[in-house]
Protein backbone atom coordinates (compact mmCIF):
# COMPACT_ATOMS: atom_id res chain seq x y z
CA UNK A 1 0.00 0.00 0.00
CA UNK A 2 1.26 3.00 -1.41
CA UNK A 3 1.45 6.77 0.88
CA UNK A 4 -0.64 9.82 -0.63
CA UNK A 5 0.43 12.60 1.57
CA UNK A 6 -2.51 15.54 1.50
CA UNK A 7 -1.19 18.67 3.20
CA UNK A 8 -4.35 21.55 3.78
CA UNK A 9 -3.33 24.61 2.76
CA UNK A 10 -6.39 26.54 1.31
CA UNK A 11 -7.08 28.80 4.28
CA UNK A 12 -6.61 32.77 3.68
CA UNK A 13 -5.03 33.07 7.27
CA UNK A 14 -7.53 36.70 7.85
CA UNK A 15 -5.35 37.06 11.33
CA UNK A 16 -1.83 37.27 9.18
CA UNK A 17 -2.71 40.40 7.74
CA UNK A 18 -1.11 39.31 4.38
CA UNK A 19 -1.38 39.45 0.85
CA UNK A 20 0.43 36.31 0.67
CA UNK A 21 -0.81 33.21 2.21
CA UNK A 22 -0.36 31.99 5.27
CA UNK A 23 1.37 29.13 3.89
CA UNK A 24 4.07 30.85 2.56
CA UNK A 25 5.26 32.56 5.30
CA UNK A 26 8.55 31.48 6.50
CA UNK A 27 10.31 30.41 9.16
CA UNK A 28 14.20 29.97 9.19
CA UNK A 29 14.07 31.44 5.43
CA UNK A 30 11.49 28.80 4.29
CA UNK A 31 8.40 28.57 3.66
CA UNK A 32 5.87 26.61 6.27
CA UNK A 33 4.57 24.33 3.33
CA UNK A 34 8.15 24.00 2.37
CA UNK A 35 8.83 22.66 5.71
CA UNK A 36 5.88 20.32 6.03
CA UNK A 37 6.95 18.71 2.58
CA UNK A 38 10.46 18.55 3.96
CA UNK A 39 9.38 16.32 7.25
CA UNK A 40 6.73 14.35 4.49
CA UNK A 41 9.37 13.91 1.43
CA UNK A 42 11.50 12.06 4.40
CA UNK A 43 8.78 9.15 4.36
CA UNK A 44 9.11 8.66 1.05
CA UNK A 45 5.75 9.07 -0.16
CA UNK A 46 4.06 7.90 -3.48
CA UNK A 47 2.16 11.27 -4.00
CA UNK A 48 2.03 14.28 -2.47
CA UNK A 49 -1.40 16.29 -3.08
CA UNK A 50 -1.52 20.57 -1.37
CA UNK A 51 -5.08 21.40 -1.18
CA UNK A 52 -5.14 25.19 -2.64
CA UNK A 53 -7.33 27.71 -2.65
CA UNK A 54 -6.90 31.43 -1.26
CA UNK A 55 -3.88 32.73 -3.48
CA UNK A 56 -3.49 29.19 -5.12
CA UNK A 57 -1.24 30.89 -8.07
CA UNK A 58 0.88 32.00 -5.65
CA UNK A 59 0.97 28.53 -3.57
CA UNK A 60 1.74 26.76 -6.95
CA UNK A 61 4.38 28.66 -7.85
CA UNK A 62 6.04 27.53 -4.66
CA UNK A 63 5.77 23.96 -5.46
CA UNK A 64 6.08 24.30 -9.19
CA UNK A 65 9.95 22.83 -9.29
CA UNK A 66 8.72 19.77 -7.01
CA UNK A 67 7.12 16.56 -7.48
CA UNK A 68 3.66 18.10 -5.40
CA UNK A 69 0.21 17.73 -7.00
CA UNK A 70 -2.45 20.55 -6.19
CA UNK A 71 -6.31 20.02 -5.66
CA UNK A 72 -8.16 23.70 -5.93
CA UNK A 73 -10.58 23.97 -3.05
CA UNK A 74 -12.23 27.10 -4.41
CA UNK A 75 -14.25 27.65 -1.25
CA UNK A 76 -13.29 26.92 2.34
CA UNK A 77 -15.83 25.10 3.66
CA UNK A 78 -14.21 23.17 6.31
CA UNK A 79 -11.29 20.68 6.83
CA UNK A 80 -13.81 17.15 5.83
CA UNK A 81 -14.46 19.26 2.15
CA UNK A 82 -10.56 20.33 1.58
CA UNK A 83 -9.61 16.86 1.77
CA UNK A 84 -12.55 15.82 -0.56
CA UNK A 85 -10.89 17.82 -3.14
CA UNK A 86 -7.67 15.60 -2.86
CA UNK A 87 -9.58 12.64 -3.16
CA UNK A 88 -9.98 12.36 -6.97
CA UNK A 89 -5.74 12.46 -6.93
CA UNK A 90 -5.17 10.21 -4.55
CA UNK A 91 -4.25 6.62 -6.09
CA UNK A 92 -6.97 3.78 -5.13
CA UNK A 93 -6.46 1.79 -2.34
CA UNK A 94 -3.74 4.10 -0.69
CA UNK A 95 -3.14 5.50 2.80
CA UNK A 96 -3.62 8.97 3.02
CA UNK A 97 -1.84 11.22 5.64
CA UNK A 98 -2.79 14.73 6.36
CA UNK A 99 -0.94 17.39 7.59
CA UNK A 100 -1.49 20.64 7.64
CA UNK A 101 0.49 23.81 5.86
CA UNK A 102 0.26 25.87 8.85
CA UNK A 103 1.70 23.38 11.04
CA UNK A 104 5.48 23.34 10.47
CA UNK A 105 7.75 22.42 12.61
CA UNK A 106 6.30 18.44 12.31
CA UNK A 107 9.06 15.48 12.60
CA UNK A 108 9.23 12.45 10.10
CA UNK A 109 9.36 10.49 13.15
CA UNK A 110 5.97 11.24 14.60
CA UNK A 111 4.88 10.62 11.37
CA UNK A 112 6.42 7.35 10.99
CA UNK A 113 4.84 6.22 14.49
CA UNK A 114 1.23 7.48 13.15
CA UNK A 115 1.00 5.85 9.83
CA UNK A 116 2.49 2.52 11.61
CA UNK A 117 0.08 3.18 14.51
CA UNK A 118 -3.33 3.26 11.89
CA UNK A 119 -5.45 0.31 12.65
CA UNK A 120 -7.01 -1.23 9.30
CA UNK A 121 -10.25 0.21 8.77
CA UNK A 122 -9.52 3.12 11.20
CA UNK A 123 -8.01 6.32 12.27
CA UNK A 124 -4.42 6.56 13.40
CA UNK A 125 -4.65 10.29 14.85
CA UNK A 126 -2.11 12.26 16.51
CA UNK A 127 -3.21 14.12 19.98
CA UNK A 128 -1.62 16.24 22.95
CA UNK A 129 -2.50 17.25 26.28
CA UNK A 130 -1.97 21.00 26.21
CA UNK A 131 -1.84 23.13 30.02
CA UNK A 132 -4.89 25.59 27.46
CA UNK A 133 -6.76 23.47 25.02
CA UNK A 134 -8.87 26.43 24.24
CA UNK A 135 -9.72 27.11 20.19
CA UNK A 136 -8.88 23.27 19.24
CA UNK A 137 -10.73 20.20 19.01
CA UNK A 138 -11.20 18.24 21.84
CA UNK A 139 -10.78 14.30 22.34
CA UNK A 140 -13.86 12.20 23.39
CA UNK A 141 -12.85 8.78 25.17
CA UNK A 142 -15.12 6.15 26.56
CA UNK A 143 -15.16 4.44 29.84
CA UNK A 144 -12.46 1.82 28.26
CA UNK A 145 -10.40 5.24 27.17
CA UNK A 146 -11.28 4.48 23.50
CA UNK A 147 -11.74 7.60 21.29
CA UNK A 148 -15.10 7.90 20.39
CA UNK A 149 -15.30 11.45 18.52
CA UNK A 150 -13.75 14.91 18.63
CA UNK A 151 -16.10 18.03 19.43
CA UNK A 152 -15.12 21.14 18.44
CA UNK A 153 -14.50 23.87 20.88
CA UNK A 154 -17.48 25.79 19.27
CA UNK A 155 -19.89 22.80 19.32
CA UNK A 156 -18.64 21.34 23.09
CA UNK A 157 -20.51 21.58 26.41
CA UNK A 158 -18.66 22.84 29.53
CA UNK A 159 -18.05 19.29 30.64
CA UNK A 160 -16.12 18.53 27.37
CA UNK A 161 -14.43 22.00 27.36
CA UNK A 162 -12.51 20.78 30.22
CA UNK A 163 -10.96 18.16 28.35
CA UNK A 164 -7.22 18.87 27.68
CA UNK A 165 -6.09 16.32 25.19
CA UNK A 166 -6.82 18.09 21.39
CA UNK A 167 -6.93 16.69 18.00
CA UNK A 168 -3.91 18.85 15.94
CA UNK A 169 -5.71 17.72 13.06
CA UNK A 170 -3.02 15.14 11.36
CA UNK A 171 -4.43 11.65 10.97
CA UNK A 172 -3.54 8.68 9.04
CA UNK A 173 -6.21 6.70 6.83
CA UNK A 174 -6.90 4.35 4.23
CA UNK A 175 -8.05 6.17 1.20
CA UNK A 176 -11.39 3.36 1.07
CA UNK A 177 -12.68 4.57 4.19
CA UNK A 178 -11.73 8.22 4.01
CA UNK A 179 -13.88 8.24 0.88
CA UNK A 180 -16.61 6.35 2.23
CA UNK A 181 -16.80 8.63 5.43
CA UNK A 182 -16.55 11.89 3.73
CA UNK A 183 -19.55 11.08 1.78
CA UNK A 184 -21.18 10.79 5.24
CA UNK A 185 -20.32 14.14 7.11
CA UNK A 186 -22.55 17.49 6.67
CA UNK A 187 -22.41 20.67 7.88
CA UNK A 188 -25.01 20.97 10.57
CA UNK A 189 -22.65 22.57 13.28
CA UNK A 190 -21.93 26.03 14.86
CA UNK A 191 -19.42 27.16 12.08
CA UNK A 192 -21.80 25.54 9.04
CA UNK A 193 -18.66 23.42 8.05
CA UNK A 194 -18.02 20.00 6.92
CA UNK A 195 -15.64 18.83 9.52
CA UNK A 196 -13.01 16.13 8.96
CA UNK A 197 -12.67 15.02 12.44
CA UNK A 198 -16.62 14.07 12.03
CA UNK A 199 -14.86 10.84 10.45
CA UNK A 200 -13.57 10.06 13.97
CA UNK A 201 -17.00 8.70 15.04
CA UNK A 202 -17.04 6.86 11.98
CA UNK A 203 -14.11 5.30 12.45
CA UNK A 204 -14.64 4.25 15.94
CA UNK A 205 -17.52 2.42 15.18
CA UNK A 206 -15.34 0.54 12.32
CA UNK A 207 -11.74 -0.05 12.35
CA UNK A 208 -11.12 1.72 15.81
CA UNK A 209 -9.30 5.17 16.67
CA UNK A 210 -5.76 4.79 17.65
CA UNK A 211 -3.52 7.98 19.12
CA UNK A 212 -0.13 8.41 18.83
CA UNK A 213 1.49 11.54 20.64
CA UNK A 214 4.36 14.10 19.09
CA UNK A 215 7.65 13.90 20.96
CA UNK A 216 7.56 17.60 21.48
CA UNK A 217 4.12 19.96 21.29
CA UNK A 218 5.73 22.23 19.16
CA UNK A 219 6.08 19.55 16.53
CA UNK A 220 1.87 20.07 15.85
CA UNK A 221 1.80 24.24 16.75
CA UNK A 222 0.08 26.07 13.85
CA UNK A 223 -0.01 29.20 13.01
CA UNK A 224 -2.52 31.91 12.86
CA UNK A 225 -0.67 34.91 13.38
CA UNK A 226 2.56 36.56 12.92
CA UNK A 227 2.88 36.71 16.95
CA UNK A 228 2.70 32.82 16.58
CA UNK A 229 5.54 32.75 13.69
CA UNK A 230 7.69 34.48 15.27
CA UNK A 231 7.53 32.27 18.73
CA UNK A 232 7.67 29.32 16.07
CA UNK A 233 11.04 30.81 14.60
CA UNK A 234 12.29 31.03 17.94
CA UNK A 235 11.48 27.62 19.12
CA UNK A 236 12.63 26.08 16.43
CA UNK A 237 16.32 28.23 16.06
CA UNK A 238 16.19 27.27 20.11
CA UNK A 239 16.33 23.66 18.60
CA UNK A 240 19.14 24.19 16.04
CA UNK A 241 21.07 25.73 18.56
CA UNK A 242 20.91 23.45 21.21
CA UNK A 243 21.77 20.68 18.77
CA UNK A 244 25.14 22.85 17.89
CA UNK A 245 26.21 23.13 21.68
CA UNK A 246 25.64 19.16 22.57
CA UNK A 247 27.76 19.03 19.21
CA UNK A 248 30.32 20.86 20.79
CA UNK A 249 29.85 24.32 20.10
CA UNK A 250 30.31 27.57 21.98
CA UNK A 251 26.92 29.98 21.37
CA UNK A 252 27.61 32.84 23.53
CA UNK A 253 24.02 33.92 23.76
CA UNK A 254 22.16 30.85 21.80
CA UNK A 255 18.94 33.46 21.25
CA UNK A 256 20.82 35.54 18.94
CA UNK A 257 21.44 33.08 16.61
CA UNK A 258 19.58 32.43 13.10
CA UNK A 259 20.15 29.41 11.27
CA UNK A 260 18.03 29.66 7.73
CA UNK A 261 19.36 26.50 5.77
CA UNK A 262 22.08 24.02 7.71
CA UNK A 263 25.30 25.15 9.45
CA UNK A 264 27.53 22.23 10.36
CA UNK A 265 30.03 22.64 12.80
CA UNK A 266 33.30 21.19 13.81
CA UNK A 267 33.89 21.38 17.67
CA UNK A 268 35.34 24.13 19.44
CA UNK A 269 33.78 26.70 17.44
CA UNK A 270 32.39 30.02 18.77
CA UNK A 271 29.95 32.07 17.65
CA UNK A 272 29.01 35.38 19.42
CA UNK A 273 25.85 36.79 19.20
CA UNK A 274 23.50 37.76 16.02
CA UNK A 275 25.27 35.28 13.43
CA UNK A 276 22.72 34.50 10.43
CA UNK A 277 23.65 31.99 8.11
CA UNK A 278 21.87 30.95 4.73
CA UNK A 279 22.18 28.02 2.79
CA UNK A 280 24.61 25.25 3.19
CA UNK A 281 27.57 26.71 5.95
CA UNK A 282 29.98 24.87 7.11
CA UNK A 283 32.51 25.89 9.63
CA UNK A 284 36.00 24.20 10.64
CA UNK A 285 37.30 23.27 14.26
CA UNK A 286 38.90 25.91 16.53
CA UNK A 287 36.97 29.00 14.36
CA UNK A 288 35.63 32.26 15.92
CA UNK A 289 32.85 33.93 14.31
CA UNK A 290 32.55 37.62 15.57
CA UNK A 291 29.24 39.65 16.39
CA UNK A 292 26.68 40.66 13.52
CA UNK A 293 28.13 37.90 10.91
CA UNK A 294 26.19 36.82 7.89
CA UNK A 295 27.58 33.56 6.48
CA UNK A 296 25.88 32.30 3.14
CA UNK A 297 26.71 29.01 1.21
CA UNK A 298 30.28 29.07 2.47
CA UNK A 299 32.98 26.67 3.41
CA UNK A 300 35.26 27.74 6.49
CA UNK A 301 38.03 26.29 7.52
CA UNK A 302 39.56 25.39 10.69
CA UNK A 303 40.98 28.00 13.20
CA UNK A 304 40.47 31.26 11.19
CA UNK A 305 39.17 34.19 12.69
CA UNK A 306 35.89 36.54 11.08
CA UNK A 307 35.86 39.47 12.63
CA UNK A 308 32.62 40.91 13.70
CA UNK A 309 30.29 42.57 10.66
CA UNK A 310 31.58 40.64 8.13
CA UNK A 311 29.12 39.50 5.75
CA UNK A 312 30.71 35.85 3.46
CA UNK A 313 29.11 34.47 -0.03
CA UNK A 314 29.53 31.62 -1.63
CA UNK A 315 32.86 31.61 -0.45
CA UNK A 316 36.28 28.95 0.47
CA UNK A 317 37.99 30.02 3.21
CA UNK A 318 40.73 27.71 4.45
CA UNK A 319 42.51 26.93 7.64
CA UNK A 320 44.20 29.87 9.28
CA UNK A 321 42.79 32.84 7.96
CA UNK A 322 41.26 36.42 9.62
CA UNK A 323 38.53 37.98 8.15
CA UNK A 324 37.20 41.42 8.74
CA UNK A 325 35.80 43.50 10.84
CA UNK A 326 33.92 44.44 8.36
CA UNK A 327 34.56 42.60 5.38
CA UNK A 328 32.61 41.63 2.20
CA UNK A 329 33.68 38.54 1.19
CA UNK A 330 31.86 38.26 -1.93
CA UNK A 331 30.40 34.66 -4.61
CA UNK A 332 33.74 33.23 -5.87
CA UNK A 333 36.10 34.36 -2.96
CA UNK A 334 38.86 31.49 -2.22
CA UNK A 335 41.53 32.63 0.24
CA UNK A 336 44.26 30.12 1.09
CA UNK A 337 45.02 29.29 4.01
CA UNK A 338 46.45 31.75 6.55
CA UNK A 339 45.28 34.67 4.23
CA UNK A 340 44.67 37.55 6.06
CA UNK A 341 41.85 39.70 4.63
CA UNK A 342 41.42 43.47 6.84
CA UNK A 343 38.60 46.16 7.63
CA UNK A 344 36.53 47.30 4.79
CA UNK A 345 37.98 45.19 2.18
CA UNK A 346 35.68 43.84 -1.09
CA UNK A 347 36.86 40.53 -2.74
CA UNK A 348 34.55 38.85 -5.25
CA UNK A 349 35.79 35.71 -8.05
CA UNK A 350 38.84 36.08 -6.56
CA UNK A 351 41.78 33.94 -5.93
CA UNK A 352 44.07 34.75 -2.73
CA UNK A 353 46.92 32.61 -1.99
CA UNK A 354 48.27 31.58 1.05
CA UNK A 355 49.57 33.78 3.68
CA UNK A 356 48.41 36.92 1.61
CA UNK A 357 47.49 40.12 2.97
CA UNK A 358 44.72 42.69 2.25
CA UNK A 359 44.40 44.79 5.33
CA UNK A 360 42.80 47.99 4.68
CA UNK A 361 39.97 49.43 2.24
CA UNK A 362 40.64 47.24 -1.04
CA UNK A 363 38.29 46.52 -3.88
CA UNK A 364 39.99 43.03 -5.20
CA UNK A 365 37.80 41.52 -8.14
CA UNK A 366 38.87 39.17 -10.86
CA UNK A 367 41.80 38.40 -9.45
CA UNK A 368 44.24 35.75 -8.69
CA UNK A 369 46.61 36.26 -6.22
CA UNK A 370 49.77 34.52 -5.04
CA UNK A 371 51.01 33.55 -1.91
CA UNK A 372 53.20 36.01 -0.05
CA UNK A 373 51.88 39.07 -1.08
CA UNK A 374 51.23 42.27 0.22
CA UNK A 375 48.24 44.40 -1.39
CA UNK A 376 48.42 47.80 0.64
CA UNK A 377 45.43 49.87 1.71
CA UNK A 378 43.01 51.14 -0.96
CA UNK A 379 44.20 49.10 -4.00
CA UNK A 380 41.56 48.75 -6.67
CA UNK A 381 41.25 45.89 -9.20
CA UNK A 382 40.02 48.04 -12.31
CA UNK A 383 38.33 44.68 -13.24
CA UNK A 384 35.27 46.34 -15.24
CA UNK A 385 36.05 48.80 -18.23
CA UNK A 386 32.26 49.58 -18.55
CA UNK A 387 31.04 46.40 -20.68
CA UNK A 388 33.05 43.82 -20.19
CA UNK A 389 35.32 42.00 -16.82
CA UNK A 390 39.23 41.32 -16.85
CA UNK A 391 41.26 39.50 -14.72
CA UNK A 392 44.08 40.69 -12.53
CA UNK A 393 47.01 37.96 -12.07
CA UNK A 394 49.26 38.70 -9.06
CA UNK A 395 52.29 36.45 -8.68
CA UNK A 396 54.08 35.35 -5.55
CA UNK A 397 55.62 37.75 -3.08
CA UNK A 398 54.59 40.83 -4.78
CA UNK A 399 54.40 44.14 -2.48
CA UNK A 400 51.96 46.49 -4.25
CA UNK A 401 51.85 49.93 -2.36
CA UNK A 402 48.72 51.52 -0.95
CA UNK A 403 45.88 53.50 -3.47
CA UNK A 404 47.32 52.31 -6.24
CA UNK A 405 44.90 50.85 -9.11
CA UNK A 406 45.52 47.69 -10.79
CA UNK A 407 43.54 48.10 -14.36
CA UNK A 408 43.19 45.11 -15.97
CA UNK A 409 43.79 42.61 -17.61
CA UNK A 410 46.96 43.02 -16.07
CA UNK A 411 49.65 40.69 -14.83
CA UNK A 412 52.06 42.02 -12.13
CA UNK A 413 55.38 39.27 -12.00
CA UNK A 414 56.93 37.48 -9.11
CA UNK A 415 58.83 39.70 -6.63
CA UNK A 416 58.01 42.58 -7.90
CA UNK A 417 56.99 45.89 -6.08
CA UNK A 418 54.26 48.65 -7.31
CA UNK A 419 55.23 51.98 -5.45
CA UNK A 420 52.29 53.69 -3.60
CA UNK A 421 49.90 55.95 -5.73
CA UNK A 422 50.63 53.77 -8.61
CA UNK A 423 48.46 53.29 -11.89
CA UNK A 424 49.51 50.00 -13.56
CA UNK A 425 47.76 49.47 -16.79
CA UNK A 426 50.92 47.57 -18.15
CA UNK A 427 51.81 44.22 -17.15
CA UNK A 428 54.54 43.96 -14.54
CA UNK A 429 58.15 42.04 -15.08
CA UNK A 430 59.09 39.92 -12.25
CA UNK A 431 60.82 41.55 -9.49
CA UNK A 432 61.14 45.18 -10.94
CA UNK A 433 59.54 48.40 -9.44
CA UNK A 434 57.16 49.72 -11.19
CA UNK A 435 55.80 53.46 -10.10
CA UNK A 436 53.58 55.53 -11.91
CA UNK A 437 53.92 58.13 -9.15
CA UNK A 438 53.26 61.88 -10.36
CA UNK A 439 57.02 63.95 -9.38
CA UNK A 440 56.28 65.76 -6.15
CA UNK A 441 56.19 70.10 -6.09
CA UNK A 442 57.54 72.01 -3.31
CA UNK A 443 56.29 75.88 -3.48
CA UNK A 444 58.06 78.34 -1.22
CA UNK A 445 56.02 80.44 0.72
CA UNK A 446 52.58 79.29 -0.07
CA UNK A 447 50.17 81.61 1.16
CA UNK A 448 46.66 79.32 2.00
CA UNK A 449 43.43 81.72 1.23
CA UNK A 450 41.65 83.73 3.82
CA UNK A 451 37.84 83.32 4.35
CA UNK A 452 36.54 86.41 3.28
CA UNK A 453 34.39 88.61 5.87
CA UNK A 454 30.82 89.13 5.12
CA UNK A 455 28.07 90.15 7.23
CA UNK A 456 26.48 86.44 7.46
CA UNK A 457 29.88 85.02 8.47
CA UNK A 458 30.07 87.90 11.35
CA UNK A 459 27.07 86.91 12.19
CA UNK A 460 27.69 83.25 12.73
CA UNK A 461 30.19 83.84 15.27
CA UNK A 462 27.57 86.31 17.44
C1 LIG B 1 -8.90 22.10 13.14
C2 LIG B 1 -9.59 20.89 13.69
C3 LIG B 1 -9.44 20.85 15.21
C4 LIG B 1 -7.99 20.88 15.58
C5 LIG B 1 -7.29 22.05 14.94
C6 LIG B 1 -5.80 21.92 15.14
C7 LIG B 1 -11.48 20.44 12.20
C8 LIG B 1 -12.91 20.61 11.96
N1 LIG B 1 -10.99 20.95 13.32
O1 LIG B 1 -9.58 23.23 13.66
O2 LIG B 1 -10.06 19.71 15.74
O3 LIG B 1 -7.86 20.94 17.00
O4 LIG B 1 -7.53 22.07 13.51
O5 LIG B 1 -5.19 23.10 14.68
O6 LIG B 1 -10.76 19.85 11.38
N2 LIG B 1 -8.34 24.41 5.68
C9 LIG B 1 -8.52 24.26 4.32
N3 LIG B 1 -9.77 24.35 3.82
C10 LIG B 1 -10.86 24.57 4.60
C11 LIG B 1 -10.67 24.71 5.98
C12 LIG B 1 -9.40 24.62 6.49
O7 LIG B 1 -7.56 24.07 3.59
O8 LIG B 1 -11.95 24.60 4.07
C13 LIG B 1 -6.99 24.34 6.22
C14 LIG B 1 -6.57 25.66 6.82
O9 LIG B 1 -5.87 26.43 5.86
C15 LIG B 1 -5.66 25.26 7.95
C16 LIG B 1 -6.19 23.90 8.38
O10 LIG B 1 -6.97 23.43 7.29
O11 LIG B 1 -4.34 25.08 7.52
C17 LIG B 1 -7.00 23.94 9.64
O12 LIG B 1 -8.13 24.76 9.44
P1 LIG B 1 -8.73 25.66 10.57
O13 LIG B 1 -9.90 26.33 10.05
O14 LIG B 1 -7.65 26.48 11.18
O15 LIG B 1 -9.19 24.54 11.61
P2 LIG B 1 -9.41 24.74 13.14
O16 LIG B 1 -10.70 25.43 13.34
O17 LIG B 1 -8.22 25.32 13.76
CA1 LIG C 1 -6.27 26.45 13.07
Amino acid sequence: MGLSVVILAAGKGTRMQSNMPKVLHKIAGKSMLQHVIDAAQQLQPEQMIVVAGHEIDQVKASVAEQEVLIAEQAQQLGTGHAVDQALPLVTEGNQVLVLYGDVPLIQKETLKQLIDAQPKDGIGLLTVKLKDPSGYGRIIRNGEGRITAIVEQKDASMEQLAINEVNTGILAVGSHKLKQWLNNIDNNNAQGEYYLTDTIAMAANEGGVRACHPASPIEVEGVNSRVQLAQLERAFQKQQAEKLMSEGVTLIDPARFDVRGSLSCATDVVIDVNLITEGEVSIGRGTHIGANCIIINSKIGANCVIKPNSIIEGAVIESECSVGPFARIRPGTQLAQGAFIGNFVETKNTVIGQGSKASHLSYIGDAEIGSGVNIGAGVITCNYDGANKHKTTVEDNVFIGSDSQLVAPVTIGKGATVGAGTTVTKDVTPGELCISRVAQKHIEGWQRPVKKQTKNNLEDKK
